[in-house]
């Protein structure tokens, strides 16, 4: 008997552990959470999916007008040409994302325990054309934001759903797109928590501060701002593209789209927005 219970107390430290690793994205999640339904407690959680339009009352009625007529909707239309253009060997995007019609986005990004390391959606789309013969495409704009567009329109309406797998790796990719987000950097030395967290719904020059949870939902996303700068008016950008302008905005040199350190925070900032459901693509004054 006495045995049993010392081999039952072994088996419960090495478990525990175990146990406390995996409860602490978790828990991270709900803390994340509770902030901000704490701090805007008349804010409906599924609104959070507007961005900084759940809690900036006078932006909100612009933004609505530019969504009844969403400039995003003709890139949408282009990305679902390229999802249905046969590449040079006769096959289409959906050999790679067989499911892509019913709704895949809310799966994304994911940790592939074979390869260890997190794949984002621009990633797959690029690896699925080079597994095709195809060239891969550019990463902040262009026609892999038509695709990741349509993708993302096809899958509104699902919950986000990233999981963090509770393998050693998996976990020093969250720990590592956690520290980024909470790490001081640039020449003016603020996180992206000093911004999106502690000032959430304050003023920063002309700018509101919009809350980090619910940031993730709506990409990639259409802003008036990229399409001043660009000379055809497309002002489509992903995920990494406004990551970049965030750590600009700061002094801080950005990575580069799809560098390890973007996809490790991705990976932590987008499971901090899981069960919010998807709107994508967005539009951004
Ligand atoms: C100096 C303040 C500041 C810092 C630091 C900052 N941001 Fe931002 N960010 C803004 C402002 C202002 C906006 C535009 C209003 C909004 O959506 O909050 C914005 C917008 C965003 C958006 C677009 C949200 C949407 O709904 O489309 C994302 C995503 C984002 N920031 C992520 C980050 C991340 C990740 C970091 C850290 C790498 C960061 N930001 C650091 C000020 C900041």
């Amino acid at each position: 008997m006495k045995k049993v219970a010392v081999i039952v107390s072994a088996l419960c430290m090495l478990v525990a552990p175990l146990a406390s690793i995996a409860a602490s994205p978790d828990q991270d999640l709900k803390d994340f959470r509770k902030y901000y339904t704490n701090l805007f407690p008349d804010v409906p959680f599924q609104d959070f999916a507007n961005g900084v339009y759940s809690v900036d009352k006078g932006s909100r009625e612009q933004w609505e007008a530019f969504e009844e007529f969403p400039p995003y909707e003709i890139f949408v239309d282009k990305g679902e040409v390229l999802f249905n253009k046969p590449f040079k060997n006769g096959k289409t995007y959906s050999s790679c994302f067989p499911n892509a019609l019913k709704g895949i986005k809310q799966n994304y990004p994911f940790f592939d325990k074979n390869r260890g390391e997190v794949v984002t959606m621009e990633l797959a789309i690029n690896e699925c054309r080079k597994k095709n013969g195809e060239k891969p495409l550019k990463y902040k704009k262009g026609a892999i934001t038509y695709v990741g567009a349509y993708i993302a329109y096809k899958s509104r309406g699902k919950k986000s759903n990233v999981k963090i797998v509770d393998t050693e790796k998996s976990m020093e990719w969250y720990e590592l797109g956690k520290k980024f987000f909470y790490a001081k950097r640039g020449q003016l030395n603020i996180s992206c928590a000093d911004c999106h967290i502690q000032n959430a719904g304050k003023r920063i020059r002309a700018n509101n501060l919009g809350p980090a949870l619910g940031q993730t939902t709506h990409f990639p996303v259409y802003r008036n701002k990229w399409s001043l700068k660009s000379a055809s008016g497309d002002g489509m950008g992903t995920l990494h593209r406004r990551y970049g302008g965030c750590n600009k905005q700061v002094r801080a040199k950005p990575f580069k789209a799809q560098s390890k350190e973007y996809r490790a925070l991705e990976y932590f900032h987008t499971y901090m927005s899981n069960g919010l459901k998807l709107n994508g693509p967005g539009i951004r004054m």
